[in-house]
């Protein structure tokens, strides 16, 4: 049976949605989920490129890798391909949201994937935004971190709980 696949989706697919991927894949496999992970951003500004240098920096000193990672722009046949979206915060959530309605028009009578907050079963921060740390200091990366840490634990739950992977 072909694994449930999940896409993590921000802005510019250089900062929290590869920190999520690589998160939210660790500590799925920590639960012997078998889940694939992929991320991708709304805008095409920094297609092919490898996370942030600062992203990879704070990831590293925790034991993630995102150096093998390269940003891409999120496709309309996305929808399709992945079983559930993860949206970043609610800018990402609307633009996606417009995105789905082109995929249900394109696609009809095709299963199309779900859309929800990375946050959006975790009790400590329900359906908080994981801010964009791009254009602020060491704190704000930190904190990308730790809030995709405490929600990959809650997805891992919810999971879990469906009987998924
Ligand atoms: P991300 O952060 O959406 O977490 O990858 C950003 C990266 C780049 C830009 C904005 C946000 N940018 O404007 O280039």
């Amino acid at each position: 049976m072909k694994p449930y696949r999940v896409l993590c989706v921000c802005l510019g697919n250089i900062c929290r949605s590869p920190t999520a991927e690589e998160v939210l894949r660790h500590i799925l496999k920590q639960h012997h989920l078998n889940i694939v992970v992929d991320s991708a951003g709304t805008s095409n500004y920094h297609p092919n490129a490898t996370p942030d240098s600062r992203s990879q920096a704070h990831a590293k000193r925790r034991g993630y890798d995102l150096s093998m990672l390269k940003a891409r722009q999120i496709k309309l046949n996305d929808w399709v391909d992945f079983d559930l979206i993860l949206a970043m915060d609610l800018d990402n959530l609307k633009d996606l949201k417009r995105l789905q309605q082109q995929a249900v028009l394109s696609f009809k009578d095709v299963p199309l994937a779900k859309l929800a907050l990375m946050t959006e079963h975790d009790l400590t921060q329900i359906k908080q935004p994981i801010a964009d740390p791009y254009y602020g200091g060491d704190d704000g990366f930190e904190r990308v971190l730790n809030q995709c840490e405490s929600a990959s634990h809650a997805w891992a739950t919810y999971f879990k709980q469906q009987h998924i992977g």
